[in-house]
């Protein structure tokens, strides 16, 4: 027997074992609702218009391809932090470029497994798969708090707060900015200021998942919460994520923001971040993070990329409301959709979840989570009615 001969093999992640699912599956009007990826409605993850004029630029001027320094890319982090902190956060706060937003949940989850191993991680019940995923790999424990019921179609505020009262000092609690995953539904801005004084008064350590920055109601509205939780704590955590407001997917361009009582609290603790860093991979890969930083530094590039965001924005408002309409039009009872038109982002939370997802997929090549999850971004115009029809005979399935 060789020594690797008894090594078990590992399922894939949902997500991306459902992604890859579709991309292997022959069905004639395959349509891909799994992963969170922006289409247009050719069905493409285009290029944006102000990323390609930075990658112009950058092809002109730049000198070098060294590595970067663990850090990462220094301009890149000056510009991220000012589009995220308001001025009088900002000398609280410590950045490290990472490989996207799951390499700063990563990294994050290493500093809180040296630092915090007794504590546990509280993450929202639905929750994004990976949050779990990443925690419990350090060997941290996770714990559910409520947060949308379904069936209510709603956040439930009180039983996220009545849950979060059972967290001991010094948890470390996980908040979606924006466009809450997988349900859409968000804090309004009064939940926010609640949070941010409960969590501050128990000693509770935020942490704000910021990955659709821009989609729900613009850049600098979506960070409310990231300001507001900032100003109630003295401490906590950032994952920043350029993937879906550059479409920079594939480049990997992140940021975890550790933030302190002070400069030097939070500059320490981005030192330690490097440790980790280095063990892990290094330093961070540079193409993404110079692309965002020209954008977001040229006043000009800066103000296109606010109307680009806006599009996609905008044209998943759309989706989301065209959808609705068409599913009336079908009759469907729409509290299996529960806030299609109102809630943000790129994702609803239905009642498709287990068989019907199943029946979905078998039979009519509509690819979605097994909890119910459909990728508003991945519909076009032209397959609404295709996809409401489904939706309609998916319900009617025992
Ligand atoms: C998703 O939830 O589909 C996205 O955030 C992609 C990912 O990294 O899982």
């Amino acid at each position: 027997m060789t020594r690797f001969a008894n090594v078990d093999s590992a399922p894939l992640d949902s997500i991306m074992a459902l992604d890859l699912a579709f991309r292997e599956s022959e069905a004639k009007n395959k349509v891909n609702l799994v992963i969170g990826v922006f289409q247009n409605d050719e069905g493409c993850s285009p290029v944006l218009e102000v990323v390609k004029e930075a990658e112009k630029r950058l092809l002109e001027t730049e000198k070098s391809k060294a590595y970067l320094p663990i850090s990462g890319e220094a301009p890149f982090l000056h510009a991220a932090k000012s589009l995220v902190f308001e001025d009088k956060l900002l000398d609280r706060v410590s950045l490290v470029h990472t490989p996207g937003g799951t390499a700063a949940l990563r990294i994050s989850a290493e500093f809180i497994a040296e630092h915090f191993k007794d504590n546990t991680i509280w993450v929202s019940a639905p929750a994004y798969p990976n949050h779990k995923g990443i925690f419990s790999a350090v060997g941290m424990s996770c714990a559910d708090y409520r947060y949308f019921s379904i069936d209510e179609g709603r956040v439930t505020f009180d039983q996220m707060l009545e849950d979060l009262s059972a967290a001991k000092a010094g948890d470390v609690v996980i908040l979606h900015g924006c466009c809450h995953n997988p349900s859409g539904a968000d804090l309004t801005q009064h939940q926010w200021c609640k949070i941010a004084n409960f969590l501050a008064e128990r000693d509770l350590i935020p942490f704000i998942d910021l990955a659709y920055l821009g989609y729900a109601d613009g850049v600098a509205e979506d960070s409310f919460g990231v300001n507001t939780v900032f100003k109630a704590c003295p401490n906590g955590f950032v994952s920043i994520s350029f993937s879906k407001n550059f479409a920079l997917y594939a480049e990997r361009t992140g940021i975890l923001a550790f933030v302190g009582e002070t400069n030097e609290i939070s500059h320490r603790c981005q030192t330690k971040s490097q440790a980790y860093i280095r063990s892990i991979y290094t330093s961070p890969p540079a193409h993404g993070a110079r692309i965002v930083a020209t954008v977001i530094s040229d006043v000009t590039l800066h103000r296109k990329w606010l109307e680009e965001v806006g599009s996609m924005r905008d044209r998943l408002r759309r989706m989301r409301n065209a959808l609705d309409r068409a599913l009336v039009t079908e009759g469907v009872d729409m509290s299996a959709f529960p806030g299609l038109r109102d809630f943000n982002g790129m994702f609803a939370l239905t009642k498709l979840t287990g068989k019907r997802a199943d029946w979905l997929r078998s039979e009519r090549g509509v690819f979605l989570l097994p909890n119910g999850r459909i990728s508003i971004a991945g519909m076009r115009m032209e397959t609404l009615d295709y996809l409401s029809d489904a939706f309609a005979s998916a319900l009617r399935q025992k």
